[in-house]
């Protein structure tokens, strides 16, 4: 007998992860870090994050979903990474994952999810409390198949970065804001500053407002 759901939240001996009625599957797992770390401070992300100054002890990433940019800057920095998820099931995802993974590695266990909205969050923050804040939104980016992109966008709230928040991320980033987004895709139009560092990935674009 079918329950008519789309999706199954299973919590498992090995980890918990979200199952489509097609039989794909979504965990928080270091899938390409590996590959990643070879690139070091090469990567373009790194490149983005670092900036002249090279110095990041605390990052703020407003828009977490599968946490693989902030396991990736947590395990090539040692930086500890806050971050909020507004999503509540990709929330129970990273709850479950960071724990697990953190576990075996200390370096992902710096990253600390929270549950909720990236402006209001960055909000509550005192100003200059985060040396960069990274922000990867979900409208920009190009409707990808793989089973996790595909479980990722049927939860993720689809919204741009816009002026209000992107008014919050500078007042708390002492050093940056880094907005990654599609390649090819615009920055929002009403961008309340520019960005005027480009790091390009193969399929991305991070933009980076360095603060003077
Ligand atoms: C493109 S994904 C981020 C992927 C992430 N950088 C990674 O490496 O796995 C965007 C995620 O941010 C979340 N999100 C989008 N806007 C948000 C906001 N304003 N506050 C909190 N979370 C947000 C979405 O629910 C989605 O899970």
């Amino acid at each position: 007998m079918s329950s008519g759901a789309s999706h199954l939240y299973v919590a498992a001996r090995a980890h918990d992860e979200v199952r489509t009625a097609e039989g794909g599957a979504c965990f928080v797992q270091p899938s390409l870090l590996k590959m990643k770390l070879q690139d070091a401070e090469r990567h373009p992300l790194i490149r983005a994050l670092l900036g002249d100054d090279r110095h990041v002890e605390r990052l703020f990433d407003g828009t977490l979903g599968l946490a693989a940019d902030a396991m990736h800057a947590a395990s090539v920095l040692g930086c500890e990474v806050v971050g909020t998820e507004a999503s509540p099931v990709l929330f129970s995802l990273l709850e479950e994952g960071l724990a697990r993974l953190g576990r075996a590695e200390p370096l992902i266990a710096r990253v600390r999810p929270q549950l909720g909205e990236a402006q209001a969050a960055l909000a509550a923050l005192p100003d200059g409390s985060f040396d960069v804040v990274m922000l990867d939104p979900m409208m920009s980016r190009p409707k990808r198949s793989t089973p996790s992109f595909a479980v990722l966008r049927a939860f993720a709230k689809d919204e741009r970065a816009d002026a209000s928040l992107l008014h919050e991320a500078l007042r708390v980033a002492r050093r940056r804001v880094v907005l990654k987004l599609g390649k090819g895709a615009p920055l929002p139009p009403d961008a309340p500053y520019g960005f005027p560092r480009v790091e390009r990935g193969s399929s991305v674009t991070y933009w980076v407002h360095d603060r003077a």
